[in-house]
């Protein structure tokens, strides 16, 4: 008899075999649109002639994983000149509130547009926990993007205390029901979730392959229960933090995990493009 355990695993009793749900409906084709997305976060790295450098490294890039890089405002429009049509795309690593006005020092989401974007982050951890950015202002920025035709990464993870508490699910509940509060519908090719746990962020620490399926497995049946289970099933979930060449694979091979937003990695084409090839081998040996 086959038995349905949270989390997408399978059991059956009499043949004492334990099978991944999500990765049965892999094999079956089910989440075709599911295609692996990596996003390079350069954070506020770099100048403006080592940007052009990097993005031209990164120019080549033909494989399976759709590839997404943010880079610094002030370099995003040299950086989408230099990639052209090739297969790479620029986002933003924030985005303004509000669509204009007095608001010093913000981006907005038609200038993001006219720089050449295709994506923006929300809530990424550092503006949460560096910056004192709310759930309510990701919900805004969040609308904001998408009613401008960007789309959105949206960011959210718990802190080592918060873990530690044994609140990691909570937390991340309460970011993704508050950052998409005004969110009615959710589509699939226009909002991705990436998981950060703010622990291992910069830190060298990975969750463990395990923890993160956990998490990312969880994240889905939020956005299952939030909107409807066909869209969360095709709505991909990143993982974040300290992702690297040595890790993506392992983490990559988990049936919830769709991709990954990288970091200090994602700034040397020879560490980021081995990670963008670990979705390739997922993907060849799903
Ligand atoms: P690291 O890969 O440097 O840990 O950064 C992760 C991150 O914050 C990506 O947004």
């Amino acid at each position: 008899m086959w038995l349905l355990e949270p989390c997408g695993l399978v059991w059956h009793s009499d043949w004492g075999i334990k099978v991944y749900l999500a990765r049965a409906c892999i094999l079956a084709g089910m989440d075709a649109s599911r295609r692996p997305l990596i996003g390079g976060n350069w954070k506020m790295h770099g100048d403006g002639a080592e940007a052009i450098a990097l993005a031209r490294s990164l120019r080549s890039w033909d494989g399976v994983a759709e590839m997404v890089i943010f880079p610094p405002a002030v370099y995003l429009s040299i950086v989408a000149d230099e990639l052209g049509d090739c297969a790479v795309t620029v986002g933003g690593q924030d985005i303004a509130q509000e669509a204009q006005g007095a608001f010093t020092g913000q981006t907005s989401a038609d200038m993001l547009l006219d720089c050449g974007c295709t994506w923006t982050l929300v809530g990424h951890s550092e503006r949460r926990h560096g910056m004192g950015e709310t759930s309510a202002q990701c919900d805004a920025k969040v609308q904001q993007a998408l009613n401008a035709g960007l789309n959105v990464m949206l960011c959210v993870g718990e802190t080592l205390d918060e873990r530690d508490a044994g609140q990691a699910t909570k937390v991340v509940r309460d970011q993704v029901e508050q950052s998409l509060g005004g969110l009615k519908s959710l589509d699939p090719m226009r909002l991705a979730v990436a998981y950060e746990p703010v622990w291992a962020i910069g830190t060298g620490q990975t969750a463990t392959a395990d923890d993160a399926q956990t998490m990312h497995c969880a994240l889905r049946e939020m956005l299952a229960g939030r909107y409807d289970a066909s869209s969360a099933t095709r709505t991909r979930v990143l993982y974040g933090g300290s992702v690297k060449p040595a890790n993506a694979a392992a983490l990559l091979a988990c049936p919830d995990i769709d991709g990954a937003l990288v970091g200090g990695a994602s700034l040397n084409a020879d560490s980021f493009l081995p990670i963008a090839s670990a979705a390739e081998t997922w993907k060849a040996s799903s």
